[in-house]
């Protein structure tokens, strides 16, 4: 490949058809001497030769007539050949090292080169095993996750939760403790492997099925988090809820919370009877959601499993929730981490959240990229909607995985919030295969690049349920 030409950050290259082992997003290093460009690819196009048109209907006519015999005593045509079938490799400039960026390199003397994801990355050299492994060549630092905002981003069943999974039980293995908000209960069956093996994260994985095989004990919420349940998630005005609060302290005083001292207090207490009708009734409707016990023994499962000095997987199954139940245990399970994470009862931790606003309240999408982060909450936002993410977030975020996205709008939309160029998006993004990705952030140096994610032996579940299955490659007609 030669250095054609360059046009602000566009850099063309010239290659020859049978040369070019080239994808989009792949990079390509041109070195003269002591510079280096580092380049990625945009797209491929045929190369403008002169005399193509004419070559190539003299071409056509030559088949009608039966394959006219050439005169070519001196073997040139294959040569002219390669040079009408050369391509132009339409790249785009992320970095150069080693000279002023002024300055170009040399259109004859350049070597131009393919580059692997790991030479662009840069990892800082550190022991393998404190290493996440995501793709072939693709290892990342996962303090590059930790403390930050990261994305998952495309289209339905192209690859988020394979790569969420492969995240999440990365980290939980190297020493992290990771909490999944698992909405298709697609996470739980993660300590096993599609043998029927235990997984490498089976030990430390830990699955909670709220109001099945875990209930939180009401007499453990601390009034903080109560209030915090019944303002968000259950809509409970002010005034009533210094009134509730009041009850709460009451109840304790007198013997424990339970929903039954609860109820007791507020119809007896002195109070406005509209106050009091709107606080019987979040309160029902909080014992109804099933997810709370009035069983004082019972010890908090979610904060034992988190309180951990090895790394844990733990997954709080949410597919059989209603939507005011998913709020109601989403509200508590956040307002109980602050408490603790704040009081340094617990250790920072990475919350894995797919399809957050479904169930997030408006108001926690400014608390995940200014709050969170200094409490020691690290996100993972997992989402087929690219505009069900604030722009504020993406602006702030760390590190962005997109998938395969085709639609126009979707694109736009992170054209306009990321610091990728919409061009590389709309080159790349409708073109990338099942489990292939474009990448951009810390992790990544902060150079946008595509590769495959690693298959994984663990059984999965999250498939679209299906009345026919259709084996995979199975011909489609015929
Ligand atoms: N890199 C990969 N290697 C092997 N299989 C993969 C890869 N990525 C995805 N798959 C498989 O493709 C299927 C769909 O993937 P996945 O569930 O991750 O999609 P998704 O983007 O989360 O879809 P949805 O939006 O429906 O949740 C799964 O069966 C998964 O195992
Ligand atoms: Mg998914």
């Amino acid at each position: 490949m030669r250095i054609y030409r360059k046009v602000g950050d566009r850099v063309e290259l010239m290659a020859l058809g049978r040369d070019l082992d080239l994808e989009r997003g792949e990079y390509v290093l041109a070195s003269d001497g002591n510079s280096t460009l580092v380049l990625q690819v945009i797209d491929v196009e045929y190369a403008d030769v002169p005399g193509t048109l004419e070559e190539t209907l003299r071409d056509l006519t030559s088949d009608t007539l039966g394959g006219l015999i050439r005169y070519d005593p001196m073997d040139v045509e294959s040569h002219v050949r390669a040079i009408r079938d050369s391509r132009l490799v339409i790249t785009k400039l992320r970095k150069v090292i080693g000279c002023p960026s002024i300055s170009l390199p040399s259109r004859y003397g350049t070597k131009v080169r393919k580059a692997s994801p790991h030479e662009i990355i840069g990892t800082q050299p550190r022991a393998r095993e404190t290493l996440v492994q995501i793709g072939e060549e693709v290892l990342i630092d996962p303090r590059d996750v930790e403390g930050s905002v990261t994305i998952i981003t495309g289209r339905k069943e192209s690859g988020k939760s394979h790569l969420a999974k492969l995240l999440a039980t990365s980290l939980a293995t190297i020493g992290y403790v990771v909490l999944v908000f698992d909405l298709n209960g697609e996470y739980v069956s993660l300590g096993v492997t599609k043998d029927g093996g235990q997984s490498y994260v089976n030990n430390r994985l830990i699955t909670l099925s709220p109001g099945v095989d875990y209930l939180i004990p009401l007499s453990k919420v601390s009034q903080e988090v109560l209030a915090d349940v019944m303002t968000f998630a259950l809509g409970l005005p002010q005034t009533s809820l210094r009134e509730l609060l009041r009850a709460c302290r009451d109840a304790r005083e007198r013997g424990r919370l339970s929903f039954r001292s609860l109820h007791r207090v507020v119809s007896t207490a002195p109070m406005n009877e509209s106050v009091r009708d709107a606080i019987l009734n979040r309160l029902s409707t909080l014992e109804a959601s099933g997810l709370f016990s009035d069983e004082a023994t019972l010890d908090e499962k979610l904060l034992e499993a988190l309180s951990t000095e090895d790394g844990r997987l733990v997954v709080l199954d949410m597919s059989c929730l209603s939507s005011l139940q998913r709020r109601i245990l989403v509200e508590y399970v956040l307002s109980c981490l602050r408490e603790k994470l704040f009081s340094g009862e617990l250790d920072p931790l990475i919350l894995f959240a797919e399809e957050a606003h479904l169930y997030l309240r408006e108001t926690y999408w400014e608390d995940v990229v200014t709050r969170m982060r200094h409490i020691g909450i690290s996100t993972v936002l997992i989402t087929n909607q690219p505009d069900s993410i604030p722009a504020l977030i993406y602006r702030q975020a760390d590190n962005v995985f997109a998938f395969n996205l085709r639609n126009g709008s979707d694109i736009e939309h992170l054209a306009r919030n990321l610091d990728v160029d919409a061009e590389t998006l709309r080159a790349i993004l409708p073109n990338l295969e099942k489990g292939q990705v474009l990448v951009w952030g810390k992790a990544f140096s902060y150079l946008p690049m595509t590769f495959r994610v690693l298959d994984s032996c663990l059984l999965t579940r999250g498939e679209t349920r299906r009345r026919i299955v259709r084996k995979e490659g199975a011909a489609t007609s015929g």
